[in-house]
């Protein structure tokens, strides 16, 4: 199928959520030790009718990535290392809207900062692309290596089409992905609780 008739197919508001399980090695090291939001989780019913969902975060270790399910959309929550977090500013005079001012899909007032997060260590983030809903994958790993520039200082990669994304979902320039990824609404219920869905402003 070619790009434009794939860009008829998928209706965007919609954005179909296609998983792409690539670089799901940390990801599956984590889902054993946490298994998907366990007890805490609303039944299927409530959770496809956008219940918010508490997610217990305990485990997640620095450079982990932790998925769940929200809204039928996938949800990261990355707990960044300290290399990460300095990451982020060396790449911003390489972002398309490195402070989060887009207004397609809003972030929230308190993850309108260069981390993109209430606590800077841990990224809450939807993992659907915004050019046309793929999931990208996990490159956390700095250097070169294929489809990324040799400077790449770790983020995420769309194999759609290639857009990428820093340590803070926020995109890269001139990448057909238009946005950021977008930032659910969230708070912290205690320091290992986070609630998914709601925040303080609801
Ligand atoms: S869906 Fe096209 S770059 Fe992500």
């Amino acid at each position: 199928m070619s790009d434009a008739a794939a860009d008829q197919g998928m209706d965007r508001d919609r954005r179909t959520w296609i998983a792409i399980t690539a670089g799901v090695g940390a990801v599956g090291g984590v889902a054993v030790a946490i298994p998907f939001v366990s007890t805490f989780a609303p039944s299927e019913r409530a959770r496809a009718a956008g219940a918010p969902v508490q997610v217990d975060i305990s485990g997640l270790k620095p450079g982990e990535k932790l998925t769940v399910e929200w809204r039928g959309k996938p949800v990261w929550i990355v707990r960044r290392t300290s290399e990460q977090l300095e990451s982020l500013s060396k790449v911003e005079s390489q972002l398309a809207d490195p402070n989060s001012e887009r207004t397609q899909y809003p972030t929230p007032e308190y993850a309108r900062n260069r981390h993109r997060s209430i606590k800077k260590e841990f990224f809450v983030g939807v993992g659907i692309c915004s050019h046309l809903g793929c999931s990208p994958s996990d490159k956390f790993v700095p250097g070169p290596q294929p489809s990324l520039p040799d400077d790449w200082v770790g983020g995420f990669l769309c194999p759609c089409h290639g857009s990428t994304f820093d340590m803070a979902g926020r995109v890269f320039k001139n990448k057909p992905a238009p946005d950021n990824l977008e930032v659910p609404p969230h708070m912290y219920l205690s320091d290992s609780v986070l609630l998914i869905g709601e925040d303080k402003t609801a």
